[in-house]
């Protein structure tokens, strides 16, 4: 089978882990949410009691931490199960704070360029294209209105009873977007050489069909190359 890599990235909310499971399935490939790697980091960071604004105690933490993903998208921080914890209000209000941290980014970096060492995969994140896997396969950058996205994620959050109001997540999305793409080291941006795909009207299967034909159309001029 052609070793295949692809990357989604895009704003906060905008589906990208959604359809990066589904294509995974379909394809047989691994999924890395990278997101869940600076999620649980942010646990982590919580869970001792430090101000996630304060980068130097945060980087202090960065050699204490085993972060695992699992299949089912179990996330595992130093042996505690994190997967429902890691989505709560209270980390995605922080988390792209430590996300701007460069040592934090080039830790979670390494682990996440090993596994794609390997296997085909398909990873989600913000600068996956342009920095994680600069020579992926397929590039995609996934958009949607920001109303739109808000609205997904409320929704997302209430059906797994997680307790939030529309407001609180509207601005959480702003915020988590303007932080991430002005950040110095690694920001939110569209790989030049990327395929722009605005969800905000099309069906999560739409989407999905989308991708798969421009992977598939990706891997039939991989193998003519070949
Ligand atoms: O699912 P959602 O789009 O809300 O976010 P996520 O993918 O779980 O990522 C959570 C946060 O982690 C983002 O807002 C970024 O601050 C950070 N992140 C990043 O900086 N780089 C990545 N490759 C992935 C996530």
């Amino acid at each position: 089978m052609t070793k295949i890599a692809v990357a989604i990235d895009g704003p906060a909310a905008a589906g990208k882990s959604t359809v990066a499971k589904k294509v995974a399935e379909i394809k047989g490939y691994t999924y890395i949410d990278t997101g869940a790697m600076y999620r649980a980091f942010t646990w982590y960071c919580l869970e001792k009691g430090i101000d996630c604004q304060d980068e130097a105690a945060c980087v202090a933490l960065i050699t204490k931490v085993n972060i695992e993903l699992k299949p089912n998208h179990v996330v595992i921080c130093n042996g505690k199960d994190v997967s429902r914890e890691i989505r709560e209000p209270r980390v995605s209000s922080q988390v792209s704070y430590i996300a701007s941290y460069k040592d934090i980014r080039l830790a979670l970096v390494e682990l996440q360029r090993k596994m794609a060492d390997t296997d085909s995969v398909i990873m989600d994140g913000r600068d996956i294209g342009t920095y994680v896997l600069p020579n992926a396969d397929v590039k995609i950058f996934q958009i949607a209105s920001v109303e739109t996205r808000a609205v997904r994620r409320y929704e997302e959050n209430i059906s797994k009873g997680i307790q939030c109001t529309l407001e609180e997540i509207d601005a959480d999305v702003r915020k988590r977007d303007y932080i991430d793409s002005h950040r110095e080291f690694a920001p939110l941006k569209a790989a030049p050489d990327s395929v722009l795909l605005d969800t905000s009207y099309m069906t999560v299967d739409e989407v999905v069909q989308n991708v798969i034909d421009i992977i598939d159309a990706k891997i039939e001029e991989k193998e003519k190359r070949a």
